[in-house]
């Protein structure tokens, strides 16, 4: 068995022969037989089979050819050791019966105890990491995308409640963001030690703050959770979500490796915005998985030129794939990134990528 590990190199920004590819959310409704499995159990219920779970982590890797596998879980697992308690719900996604409201919430919550609470999630890394011949890349939601669902209760648009305590109660909001970022470090940690090979910070809906207002509330605790975990030897990823590009140049201080981009800055421009610093993530709109293959890959072919036009580039989409997404188109998406990717990096002047 030989081991494929371009995402690493590449997230290093090492040389690579061709392009590594994954998607986020790469494991779920769009395919079959993952619809049939939840027929019969829900996701929390699959995360509590190990088996289970590291089957459906390695369906993907199997069907698409993807370079990584991204761990079956959900950003919400890590806050039920914290005493939350949620449920993932069909079409809605996570749902908390008492939402977090005041300081006295939050002092309420207890410190992640995860080999207590949450071995199940460490032996699903464990089984996948004897089993997979690709890197397994596991994931923590950051604490602005996992507090607007304790406080908000549910998905929301406009983050009302969210915002009302960043604004108006900064005690609590800066003592749950401590908590969070704490409850992300100790769990991060676990996952490396039990075989994860490079890990993805999911900030997904923190692109709704302006950069002022992310600096002063959000950043310092990426800052830190980076900075805590900077002793594992595992390429780290910060995806600061949507809409996130006014963000980019308050990153460059942060120990991560790589930063995800959504689809709105190009690859050039998000290493602009960074200052070099780090290897790019990203970004093909997910939705133009709707359109003709030949559309499709057009679209790639730009965002692949543009990648490789400087060390350290995966391939991604700018967000999670959709349900309704085609796992044929998939699978020939990503064949065509190796594929194009290898000629294109053959044939560059100076070789690199
Ligand atoms: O990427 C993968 O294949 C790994 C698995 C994964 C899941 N959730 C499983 C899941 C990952 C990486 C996540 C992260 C996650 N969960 C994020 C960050 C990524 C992003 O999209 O921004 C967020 C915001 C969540 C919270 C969450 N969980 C939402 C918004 C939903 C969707 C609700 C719905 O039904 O559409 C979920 C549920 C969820 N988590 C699903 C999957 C495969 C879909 C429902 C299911 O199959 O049960």
């Amino acid at each position: 068995m030989v081991y494929n590990d371009r995402l690493i190199r590449a997230l290093r920004k090492q040389e690579v022969d061709r392009l590594p590819v994954w998607y986020m959310r790469q494991a779920g409704r769009y395919d079959p037989d993952y619809r049939k499995i939840k027929e019969k159990y829900s996701l929390l219920e699959i995360c509590r089979q190990p088996e289970l779970a590291a089957e459906i982590t390695m369906m993907p890797v199997r069907k698409l050819g993807v370079d990584a596998a991204i761990l079956y879980s959900d950003i919400m697992n890590p806050v039920a050791s914290l005493g939350v308690e949620f449920d993932i719900v069909k079409n809605i996604g996570p749902v908390i019966e008492q939402p977090i409201r005041t300081l006295a919430d939050i002092e309420r919550l207890k410190p992640i105890d995860v080999h207590k609470d949450l071995s199940h999630i460490l032996e699903t890394i464990a089984i996948l990491d004897k089993e997979l011949d690709v890197p397994l890349i596991t994931f923590a939601g950051a604490p602005f995308t996992i507090a607007s669902y304790l406080i908000e209760g549910r998905p929301s648009k406009s983050y009302i409640h969210t915002k009302a305590m960043m604004y108006g109660e900064p005690e609590a909001w800066f003592k749950l963001m401590d908590k969070l970022g704490d409850m992300v470090i100790a769990y991060l940690r676990t996952h490396v030690e039990n075989g994860g090979k490079a890990f993805q910070l999911f900030d997904s809906w923190v692109g709704a703050l302006a950069p002022s207002d992310f600096q002063r509330y959000v950043l310092p605790t990426i800052t830190r959770i980076f900075a805590e975990l900077r002793d594992l030897d595992v390429p780290k990823i910060y995806f600061p979500g949507v809409s996130s590009g006014e963000l980019l140049p308050t990153l460059t201080d942060i120990t991560a490796e790589a930063v995800g981009l959504d689809w709105r800055v190009s690859i050039t421009e998000g290493r602009r915005r960074t200052g070099g610093k780090f290897a790019m993530q990203g970004n093909l709109d997910p939705y133009i998985l709707t359109a003709p293959m030949e559309v499709i890959k057009q679209r790639a072919k730009e965002i692949i030129d543009d990648g490789i036009s400087a060390p350290g580039f995966v391939f991604n989409l700018g967000h999670g794939l959709f349900p309704e997404a085609s796992l044929d188109k998939l699978r020939e998406l990503t064949e065509f990134v190796h594929e194009y990717s290898a000629e294109a990096i053959l044939h560059q002047p100076t070789s690199r990528a």
